[in-house]
């Protein structure tokens, strides 16, 4: 059973991000299926996977910030920041380990990213459409 998925509350108003969110759920529980199946081989490549998405996602949110001169951009960039150290951070440890971890950091992803969503992104979403952003 996937571990989340996307619904019209966690719209942030901006197409991109509801786009991009969504996938990141899909990443999210991909990974989760994996961890909670017990299955390793593709372990590492999955993280990787969400790894990319993550980055490119925060890149887009961030040059959009930059573009219209957000002003909570520095403290939402550390979210997003920190966020991608503990992914590095788990993917490293994984990777020496070679022991099965749990689900532990899907069921994290999940709290964060609906969190993030909830909190920042969709206070983001809501200056931006104020700002009447052409996006
Ligand atoms: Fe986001
Ligand atoms: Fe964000």
């Amino acid at each position: 059973m996937p571990l989340m998925h996307w619904s019209p509350n966690l719209s942030v108003g901006i197409e991109f991000m509801d786009t991009e969110h969504e996938q990141l759920m899909g990443a999210i529980n991909e990974l989760h299926e994996q961890l909670s199946s017990g299955q390793q081989e593709r372990l590492a490549a999955t993280l990787n996977e969400l790894l990319r998405q993550t980055r490119e996602h925060f890149e887009h949110e961030e040059s959009i910030m930059r573009k219209h001169d957000y002003r909570h951009f520095e403290q939402h960039k550390r979210l997003h920041d920190a966020l991608l150290e503990e992914l590095e951070e788990f993917r490293d440890r994984t990777g020496k380990q070679g022991k099965h971890p749990g689900t532990e950091l899907s069921d994290f992803l999940k709290d964060w990213l609906l969190e993030h969503i909830l909190e920042s992104d969709k206070h983001l979403g809501g200056f931006l459409e104020g700002a009447g952003a052409r996006l």
